[in-house]
């Protein structure tokens, strides 16, 4: 089998991308990333050399690039991981978040109807279904919740599963969707909360915590998202939306919690700064559909996914280093300057 695995320089892409080549070494594996400041070679590195693996730089939303590329390499599924992913970026500027995250599905869907797939995924999130109330632990996200979305990055993710769920129903293209909660683990980019925490930490440097740090995410190690998307794609039904998500849900000031008491650092460096607007309260998904239908099951527990991380993160400060010594710098003065 011959897969395009979009977005593979990123966090759960690269993830997706090792695991892949690994486990099976009879397939093709093509990824395709535009590395944008959140893509990095570095994080396939220690795939490039391998007789199954190929990188191809170029951006989704280039028509004519991606057919040549389809007309070439004759791909039997696509897996699209590509995306603008922050929502604190989409706040400040939407724009590339329609074109990326809306457009360039589009394009990567006309290139399937025209050269042919057995199935292209789309990896969506659970932000497409908005929040939960914070005093209502009954309620999670099924895959009927309404779609109800609260920020330009997420509103652009659930116009894309239309699209995608459109396109089932008028051209028969065999789609299937997944939507997972927040992911973590290695090669996380250090603008999303556990690897800014761990980062910082380990610096000594302020944690910026929004609002009281109330706000409650549901976490999944990565390994265990990759691992249910590769099952979808193998076994899921054509049309079918799956969600994805292991019942670990803590406050986002707990997980600052765990991760200084992992660090042995001072919870002196906690800074409550100010809120993020639209900031969703809660997010829990039920992943009865995939368990009981897929047989899927997570490996991780919070408790043993957060130590891996960090040991991660410990482990590989060149990373991390060479990300946040470079353009980052900036990025977090900008983003963080009102907040304190
Ligand atoms: P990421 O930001 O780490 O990686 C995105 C990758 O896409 C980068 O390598 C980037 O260079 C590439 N990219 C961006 N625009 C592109 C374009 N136009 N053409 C080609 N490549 C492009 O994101 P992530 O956290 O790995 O998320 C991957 C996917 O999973 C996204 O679709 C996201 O919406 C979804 N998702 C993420 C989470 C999470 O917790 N991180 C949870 C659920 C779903
Ligand atoms: O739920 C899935 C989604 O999870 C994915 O679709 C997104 O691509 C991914 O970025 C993530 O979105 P969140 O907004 O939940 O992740 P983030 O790491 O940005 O923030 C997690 C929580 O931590 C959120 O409540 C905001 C808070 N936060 C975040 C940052 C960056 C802070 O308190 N301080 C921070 O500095």
């Amino acid at each position: 089998m011959k897969m395009l695995v979009t977005g593979g320089a990123g966090f759960i892409g690269g993830n997706y991308a090792h695991m892949m080549v690994h486990q099976y070494p009879e397939d093709q594996i093509v990824v395709l990333d535009a590395l944008t400041y959140a893509g990095n070679l570095e994080t396939l590195e220690p795939i490039m050399n391998e007789p199954n693996f190929k990188f191809v730089k170029g951006n989704i939303c280039d028509r004519e690039f991606v057919y040549q590329l389809f007309e070439d390499e004759k791909f039997d599924v696509v897996i699209n991981f590509a995306a603008e992913s922050h929502v604190d970026r989409s706040i400040e500027n939407p724009e590339i978040f329609l074109e990326t995250n809306i457009m360039g599905v589009q394009v990567l869907m006309d290139a399937c109807r025209k050269y042919g797939i057995r199935r292209y995924h789309q990896v969506s999130t659970d932000e497409v279904y908005g929040d939960l109330p914070l005093d209502r632990p009954d309620l999670l996200f099924r895959e009927d919740t309404p779609i109800h979305t609260s920020s330009p990055y997420s509103a652009s993710k659930a116009s894309a599963d239309l699209l995608v769920l459109a396109y089932h129903r008028t051209y028969g293209l065999p789609v299937t969707i997944s939507r997972c909660s927040n992911n973590y683990g290695p090669y996380h980019f250090p603008e999303k909360l556990i690897p800014l925490i761990i980062s910082r930490a380990l610096n000594d440097e302020p944690l910026p915590v929004y609002g009281e740090g109330a706000n409650v995410r549901d976490w999944l190690y990565v390994t265990d998202h990759c691992s249910a998307i590769d099952l979808i794609v193998r076994k899921g039904k054509p049309g079918e939306i799956y969600n994805i998500g292991g019942h670990n849900e803590r406050s986002n000031l707990e997980v600052v919690k765990t991760i200084l008491k992992e660090l042995g650092k001072p919870e002196s460096l906690i800074h409550f700064v100010k809120d993020r607007p639209g900031h969703d309260l809660r997010y829990a998904m039920d992943p009865t559909k995939i368990e009981t239908e897929l047989g899927w099951k997570p490996e991780y527990s919070f408790d043993t996914g957060i130590r891996r991380t960090i040991e991660w993160y410990l482990n590989n400060k060149e990373w991390w280093t060479h990300i946040i010594n470079g353009e980052y710098q900036n990025y977090y003065a900008e983003m963080y300057k009102d907040r304190v």
